[in-house]
């Protein structure tokens, strides 16, 4: 079994090859136009799509040494996802796997995530959970904890009511002048800051669900009230500011997590997501695995932004149940069409 995978549902556009279950490579070209704008520009992100889709599956290809008269099945992300980059992954997937006469597997974007964790690579050191497991899913555009029984039966508990924690964080970044995308930047300053240096607002919202509107509200008010009496107060304190932002978002996250593990009572804890790349937050999962006796599982850096590694391996899952999809499936930007 073969499968290439394709994904293009935001701003990279990656192309993987899998044979039975084991990873043979992960193609990824990221767009750099957005940085000018300060956040994805969907048309802009559709057309670099279209310009990288060829080259980057070419490669996919040629670095797996698989030809395409090899191929089991093309696997897709159909949604959710930005309409006009989604189509293109999908349009290629679709006139590939007809071309070729093979089936299509379509993946839904964030159960790619979630699966993340049962990509092997030739080296095949990798742990994957079992079912059930909780999973933390922490990007731009979500937060949720999702409880995975199955690989496709997969419940949200608990997901955020406004702001994802990765959008939270880039919107503080940006007033702070800090540049696109926030995260890694924002991580970067945290190591040399001090977590307690500030405090913001936190929620309290019931159940499992989360709020981090109300965290960069404050955030923006005292910032503007210091920066009335200290016009270079940023600057002075960026790296403190940066430590203690991240310090409460990681915490608000950890402690809804370790409310539904203890509810449900389930050890096995995975964290997936453009936010897991966190120095902070891939800490705290070491020590709540400590304090708590969790198993946890923390994606490798390169499996927790957008990549279609994880379609592979969510695509060899629904292989093995013959659970192909036809060809007049359209994209879904939000919800199931
Ligand atoms: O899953 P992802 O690649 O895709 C989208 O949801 O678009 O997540 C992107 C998010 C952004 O908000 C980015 O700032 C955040 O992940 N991110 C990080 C780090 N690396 C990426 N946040 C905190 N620390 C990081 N090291």
């Amino acid at each position: 079994m073969v499968i290439l995978a394709i994904e293009s549902s935001c701003d990279d556009t990656s192309a993987a090859v899998m044979r039975d279950g084991v990873l043979l490579s992960n193609v990824t070209a990221s767009q750099a136009v957005h940085e000018a704008y300060g956040g994805v520009v969907p048309e802009l992100a559709s057309r670099a799509h279209q310009q990288n889709i060829v080259p980057v599956v070419d490669q996919a290809l040629k670095r797996a040494g698989v030809a395409t008269n090899e191929l089991s099945a093309i696997a897709f992300t159909r949604g959710p996802g930005l309409m006009g980059s989604l189509l293109v992954g999908v349009s290629f997937a679709k006139g590939m796997a007809a071309s070729l006469n093979i089936p299509m597997i379509e993946v839904n974007h964030l159960q790619g995530h979630v699966l993340a964790h049962f990509v092997k690579t030739p080296e095949g050191n990798e742990r994957a959970p079992e079912f059930p497991f909780l999973c933390l899913l922490v990007s731009g555009g979500n937060s949720q904890i999702i409880l995975v029984r199955a690989y496709n039966d997969m419940e949200i508990i608990g997901q955020t009511i406004d702001d994802a924690a990765g959008e939270a964080i880039d919107k503080c970044s940006k007033v702070m002048g800090l540049g696109y995308p926030g995260g890694p930047i924002i991580d970067r300053l945290a190591r040399k800051g001090n977590p307690e240096a500030f405090h913001f607002a936190r929620p309290s919202i019931k159940g499992y669900d989360y709020s981090f509107s109300g965290l960069k509200t404050s955030f923006l008010y005292q910032l503007r009230d210091w920066m009335a009496t200290d016009g270079d107060f940023i600057e002075h304190h960026k790296e403190d500011l940066a430590a203690s932002l991240e310090a409460t978002i990681v915490d608000i996250l950890m402690h809804k997590l370790l409310k539904a593990a203890r509810d449900l009572k389930i050890r096995q804890v995975a964290v997936a997501g453009g936010v897991s790349a966190n120095t902070g937050l891939r800490n705290a999962f070491r020590e709540y695995a400590d304090k708590y006796h969790w198993d946890i599982f923390v994606p490798p850096f390169s499996f927790t932004t957008d990549n279609a590694a994880m379609i592979a391996a969510a695509a060899t899952f629904k292989y093995a149940d013959h659970d192909f999809c036809s060809m007049d499936k359209p994209a879904f930007a939000r919800v199931e069409a």
